[in-house]
C-alpha cells in the first residue's frame, strides 16, 4: 500500500481525505468524539506539508439528499477545535459551494465538505450509479488519500470510486487499524478470546464462523446471547431473540465443540419487565429467565465468569456492549468487561476495542482509551477484517487501477 509519503511533495496540491467523522450526536452536540480525534493526525499532517486540504465524510444514514439533521458543522466546528486550526464548511458536497470554498483554499487550508450522503451517487449500488458523483469529488482534487477505516468495507464512491480516479495513498489511521488487526489474524498469541456483544447476531454469524477457526475462546453477552440461550434449549422470556438464527447457532455450537473453541455464555442475566431505566429487574439464572422478563445485561456471576477465562489470555478482540449500557442499571456487565480488559492490558496482553459503539461505551463508563491497547474506529470494518473478508475500500488501495492519462493528465 503506497502512503503519504510515496505522493511526493504535497505543497500547493489539492488533496482529498475520506475520514470517518460519523460521530454520535445529541442534536448539534457530539456525545463522543473519538473518531475525529482519530482522524486529526493525517489531516494535521497533510496541512502541515503544505497541502490544501479537502476532507470528506459521511454522518449518519440519509437518503441521497440533505436532512439538517445529519449536517456534517457541528463536527466542522469540533474538527476546527481538535487539529488547533480553522476548518471552512462547505454547505454541499461537490456543488457550488463546494467548488468555492475549494479555490479559496490556501496552502495548508483545511475544508470540510458537506455529508457524502447528501448526494444519491454515494451509496449507489452498481458503478455506474456512483461514477457521476465520484468524478465530481475528484474533480475537486489532485490526489486521494483514504483514511476513513471505519467505512472500508463499503463499496461507496469516496472510499472506493474515486480511488481509482486520483493517484492515492492510504492515512495513517487506515494504516495503523490494519497493523493491529492484521496481528490477530496472522498468528496471534494465545490464548486469543473474542468477546461479541450487541444487539444482532445475524450481524456477526460470518464473523463467529470465522473466529471457530482461529481464536481459543468466544464470550457471548448482549442481546445476540439469547439466541445462544436458545439454542441450548432455554426460554429466553421477552429478550431479544432472532428466531431464525437458531439454528445457524445450533451448528456452531456444534463445530465450536468439535473444533476445540470454548464458547462461554452468561450464566445469569439481569432481567427487567421492561426496555426502560427505571424498569423492575432482577438477577436469574440464565437458563430459568421468566417468561414476562427480558434479559437485559448480563449478571455478576457471569461478570466474574468472564474475567477468569480473559485472565490468561494474550490477544482479546471485543466488539459490542453486554447489555443495554446506555441505562445504568443495565451497564454493569459491559463496565466490568471493560474493567476486566483494562487488567489485561497492563499484564501485557494485546486488547482491541472494536466499532465505534464500543469505544463510545468504554469512554462513556469513564475509560480512558489508554487503557486498552487499540480502539478501532472500525465496528462493521474490523468484523469484516476479522472475517476475512475483502473490503473494498483497501484493495482498491492496493491495485493501481489509476491510468496514466488520470495520473498525468489532471492540471494541478
Ligand atoms: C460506522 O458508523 O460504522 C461507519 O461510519 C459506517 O457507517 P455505515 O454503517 O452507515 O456505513
Ligand atoms: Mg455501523
Amino acid at each position: 500500500m503506497k502512503t503519504i509519503a510515496d505522493l511526493g511533495d504535497l505543497r500547493g496540491k489539492r488533496v482529498l481525505v475520506r475520514s470517518d467523522l460519523n460521530v454520535p450526536l445529541d442534536g448539534q452536540s457530539i456525545t463522543d468524539d473519538g473518531r475525529i480525534r482519530a482522524s486529526a493526525p493525517t489531516i494535521t499532517m497533510l496541512s502541515q506539508m503544505g497541502a490544501r486540504v479537502i476532507v470528506c465524510a459521511h454522518l449518519g444514514r440519509p437518503k441521497g439528499e440533505p436532512e439538517a439533521k445529519y449536517s456534517l458543522a457541528p463536527v466542522a466546528r469540533r474538527l476546527s477545535e481538535i487539529v488547533n486550526t480553522p476548518v471552512a464548511f462547505a454547505e454541499d458536497t461537490v456543488g457550488p459551494a463546494a467548488e468555492a470554498a475549494v479555490a479559496a483554499l490556501e496552502d495548508g487550508d483545511v475544508l470540510l465538505l458537506e455529508n457524502l450522503r447528501f448526494n444519491k451517487g454515494e451509496t449507489g449500488k452498481t458503478d455506474a450509479e456512483r461514477a457521476e458523483f465520484a468524478g465530481r469529488l475528484a474533480a475537486l482534487a489532485d490526489v486521494f488519500v483514504s483514511d476513513g477505516f471505519g467505512v472500508v468495507h463499503r463499496e461507496q464512491a469516496s472510499v472506493y470510486d474515486v480511488a481509482k480516479l486520483l493517484p492515492h495513498a492510504t492515512g495513517g489511521l487506515v494504516e495503523s487499524e490494519v497493523n493491529v488487526l492484521r496481528r490477530l489474524t496472522a498468528d496471534p498469541e494465545r490464548p486469543y478470546a473474542v468477546v461479541l456483544g450487541g444487539a444482532k447476531v445475524s450481524d456477526k454469524l460470518g464473523v463467529i464462523g470465522n473466529l471457530l477457526g482461529t481464536a481459543d475462546r468466544l464470550l457471548v453477552g448482549g442481546g445476540m446471547v439469547f439466541t445462544f440461550l436458545a439454542a441450548q434449549g432455554h426460554e429466553v422470556g421477552t429478550s431479544l431473540l432472532e428466531a431464525d438464527q437458531v439454528d445457524t447457532v445450533k451448528g456452531y455450537l456444534e463445530r465450536a465443540e468439535k473444533e476445540g473453541v470454548e464458547i462461554v455464555l452468561p450464566v445469569d442475566v439481569v432481567a427487567a419487565d421492561s426496555f426502560s431505566a427505571d424498569a423492575a429487574h432482577d438477577v436469574v439464572a440464565a437458563d430459568a429467565i421468566p417468561a414476562d422478563r427480558m434479559g437485559l445485561d448480563i449478571g455478576p456471576r457471569s461478570n466474574e465468569l468472564f474475567a477468569e477465562k480473559l485472565a490468561d489470555c494474550r490477544t482479546v478482540f471485543w466488539n459490542g456492549p453486554m447489555g443495554a449500557f446506555e441505562m445504568e442499571p443495565f451497564a454493569e456487565g459491559t463496565r466490568a468487561l471493560a474493567k476486566t480488559l483494562a487488567d489485561i492490558t497492563a499484564g501485557g496482553a494485546l486488547t482491541v476495542v472494536g466499532g465505534g459503539d464500543s469505544a463510545a461505551a468504554v469512554r462513556q463508563l469513564g475509560f480512558d482509551d489508554s487503557q486498552f491497547g487499540h480502539i478501532s474506529t472500525g465496528g462493521g470494518a474490523s468484523l469484516e477484517y476479522l472475517e476475512g473478508k475483502e473490503l473494498p475500500g483497501l484493495t482498491v488501495l492496493d491495485s493501481d487501477e489509476v491510468s496514466d492519462e488520470v495520473a498525468n493528465g489532471k492540471d494541478a
